[in-house]
């Protein structure tokens, strides 16, 4: 059924794969109650409990441990994927032994995936115990052909193997049936050995019905409890899937007929005997995993309605975006790119084929062997500020999926050199279209109001709505991209951070962004909130209105600075001047909204600026009162060592615009 040169290709990629899965876990779960202080008992009976299965796992594929005596005890487990070497094993293991401490730096409970292997650990006794709670799950964001007939098969097949992991000694099974459209669908599921066959069964089929409400049609899916894992498929991306052993599910016998299936599952698509049990079983990381489980849910209805409140609002929403939420990609297949293949794609990273540079590499387009064009983003080689942000950026942006930002396919890491693969859009960046006199008559009202409204979403899902809260830090209007239908795409999100929720204020030591764009409080303090994204979205939509740049020298000093500009004609109650001329017709009302939402934007205190979901409600919304703008950002301020003036947008050189990146540093008097 698959040729040869897929089959290779697979294997290849597969051990490209391999190589990343050990920088980052697929998955992680941190227990939020308790922490651990730095040179503390518990901190180093950890580290004896990580040394020990480092030590023990490799040779069968599966260990526990517990270190220390009496009070601060580390009970650990480490599980490897049932059919790789020992050796492959050891890499994983010691790798998830780092990475559990940089994913839950001080947390008393922990648990990490990785593609080959899996680590636990707590400070409660856990051996023995089988944990139903959902903990963490993954899926592709393809869907699979004819859903209905799929789902169907995926469950038989997880219930299969199921039944065949709880009574295996090693508690795991794998096995690969037909698919809808001559496809073949992949599974594996295993438990860890300290349970009992039937407890693994259960847990299986626990996590099988979780099916329906995390990745019911996709692709392939990955399910996993603190103590059993699903994964489905139809790319066999583990080598075990290639052989393993066909599994007929259409004459699987019904449910009824297995006594194992019994405590658990309801007929296919009940999921309240899975719940039943998770809260009948004794849990360890219970709170960690129920508060993760409950913020992903969260945050998908909270999105669900939104949109719905949107729809009718702009009329640009569109049935895929529940689906583009919380989806990760694990179509490994395509996640990393093998560096011949990016070289012949872009011609040898050939000047040709430039399509510009920011502060740390140069973007160009490729195309594929197989005709596919993609943008390939070079870092500078050996820039440890590159490295950094690299980093950062793929483990964000993996993560990151809406259809207002820019789509990460993959990454290449190989020696020196550090590679991004972005989806290539059609159209260049904003300011191609908005700074130039003879194009930006191709952005007409409609059009740019559509790029504001999608601008807002994307940042809107950054700051609010996905997994991570991320603030961009750099938004302006070479950042944002534009699709074939003028659709925009938030791109470079190498500056983006962690913010996590009881920390409202950042302060940072490396100012990174863009003047003009900048916030006060950043620009000159470094003071970092999401309030600073704000701020450029406000910024960008006056620009997007009027057509010019936040600032430009070739103007008399009285309108150079837009900001200024437009706050003297709103006073002046001249604000419709600020219209660009080329803008074709247009609802002065909706022109007006936005302007006085950018004006809002841009104020200069923090706390008189919207959230983003606020603006969004402004803009979405007519019958939503807006505030009349205070002071605006650069009013007034004490010795302004960044006024926009002094910035680079004199240039209107691409690749001047972001020089200013990382190149001035604050000291902060009384750092955290
Ligand atoms: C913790 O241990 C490290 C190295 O063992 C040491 O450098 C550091 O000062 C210790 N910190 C505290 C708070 O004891
Ligand atoms: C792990 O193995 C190393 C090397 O054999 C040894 O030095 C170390 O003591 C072992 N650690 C534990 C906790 O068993
Ligand atoms: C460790 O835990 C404390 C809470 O006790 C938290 O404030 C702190 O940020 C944590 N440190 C790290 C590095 O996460
Ligand atoms: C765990 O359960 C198995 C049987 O299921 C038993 O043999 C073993 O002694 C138990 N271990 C602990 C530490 O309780
Ligand atoms: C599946 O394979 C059969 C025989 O190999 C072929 O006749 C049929 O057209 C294929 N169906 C699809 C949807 O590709
Ligand atoms: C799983 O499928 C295989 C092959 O179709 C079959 O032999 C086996 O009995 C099934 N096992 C269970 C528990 O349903």
């Amino acid at each position: 059924m698959m040729s040869i040169p897929l089959l290779c290709c697979c294997l290849i990629s597969l051990a490209a794969y391999l190589s990343l899965a050990y920088e980052d876990p697929r998955g992680q779960s941190c227990g939020e109650t308790t922490y651990y202080a730095p040179n503390s008992t518990f901190s180093s009976n950890l580290d004896l409990a990580l040394e020990t299965l480092s030590n023990t796992t490799a040779s069968t594929g599966f260990a526990t441990t517990t270190a220390g005596d009496s009070s601060q005890t580390v009970t650990a487990l480490a599980l490897c994927r049932a059919t790789i070497t020992p050796s492959d094993c050891q890499l994983c293991v010691d790798a998830a032994a780092s990475g559990v401490r940089s994913a839950c730096p001080n947390q008393t409970v922990a648990q990490v995936w990785y593609t080959l292997c899996m680590l636990r650990y707590s400070g409660y006794y856990f051996v023995n115990k089988t944990d139903y709670t959902i903990a963490f799950t993954l899926y592709d964001t393809r869907h699979a052909p004819d859903p209905d007939a799929y789902d169907v098969k995926v469950k038989m097949l997880m219930r299969n193997l199921s039944s065949t992991a709880g009574a295996s000694e090693k508690r795991y099974a794998v096995g690969r049936t037909a698919a809808p459209e001559n496809l073949t669908l992949y599974g594996y599921v295993d438990c860890t050995r300290d349970i009992d066959g039937d407890s693994c069964s259960g847990c299986l089929l626990a996590a099988t019905s979780a099916i329906n409400s995390c990745c019911l049609g996709q692709w392939a899916g990955w399910i996993a409890t603190p103590t059993c894992n699903i994964q489905f498929n139809m790319d066999p991306v583990h080598e075990d899937w290639v052989n393993g052993p066909y599994v007929n599910t259409d004459t699987t016998p019904a449910l009824a007929s297995s006594p194992t299936t019994e405590p658990v599952m309801g007929p296919a698509g009940n999921g309240a005997g899975g719940g039943g049990l998770a809260i009948k079983i004794s849990v360890i990381l219970t709170v960690g995993t129920v508060v993760l489980v409950a913020v992903v849910l969260g945050v998908a209805m909270k999105w669900r309605k939104r949109e719905r409140v949107e729809k009718g609002g702009s009329g640009i929403s569109d049935e895929d975006n529940d689906q583009e939420i919380m989806r990760e990609r694990i179509g490994t297949r395509n996640f990393i790119y093998d560096l011949d293949a990016l070289v012949a794609a872009t011609d040898n990273f050939c000047l040709a084929n430039r399509l510009g540079a920011g502060g740390f590499g140069t973007v160009y387009k490729g195309i594929m062997e197989n005709g596919e064009e993609i943008a390939v983003k070079k870092l500078t080689p050996g820039s440890t500020q590159g490295r950094e942000e690299f980093s950062n950026e793929v483990r964000l942006l993996l993560k990151l999926q809406h259809r207002n930002l820019v789509r990460l396919f993959g990454c290449c890491v190989e020696g020196e050199n550090r590679v991004l693969v972005y989806e290539y859009l059609q159209n260049k960046s904003l300011n191609y279209f908005l700074f130039d006199k003879s194009k930006s008559a191709l952005l007409d009202w409609p059009k740019r109001y559509n790029i504001i409204m999608g601008v807002a979403r994307g940042l809107l899902y950054l700051h609010e709505d996905s997994q991570l809260r991320i603030i961009h830090r750099d938004i302006k209007a070479s950042n944002i991209l534009l699709d074939e239908g003028m659709n925009p795409k938030i791109a470079d999100f190498g500056l983006a951070r962690l913010f996590k929720d009881e920390q409202t204020h950042h302060r940072t030591r490396r100012i990174a962004g863009t003047f003009g764009y900048m916030a006060p409080e950043y620009a000159i303090r470094g003071f970092m909130t999401a309030k600073i994204d704000v701020f450029s979205f406000g910024v960008l939509i006056l620009e997007i209105i009027s057509g010019r740049k936040n600032y430009d020298p070739q103007l008399n000093e009285q309108n150079r600075e837009l900001l200024k500009l437009a706050w003297r004609l709103e006073q002046e109650g001249r604000i419709m001047e600020l219209v660009d001329a080329t803008i074709g017709s247009f609802s002065q009302d909706n022109v007006l909204k936005c302007v006085r939402v950018g004006l809002l934007c841009c104020q200069q205190l923090t706390q008189d600026r919207p959230t983003m979901s606020s603006a969004m409600l402004m803009l979405s919304n007519d019958s939503v009162t807006i505030p009349v703008a205070g002071r605006h950002g650069y009013q007034d301020t004490p010795c302004d060592p960044v006024a926009p003036h002094d910035s680079i947008n004199t240039s209107a050189d691409l690749e001047n615009e972001s020089f200013s990146k990382n190149s001035i540093t604050f000291s902060l008097p009384n750092g955290r």
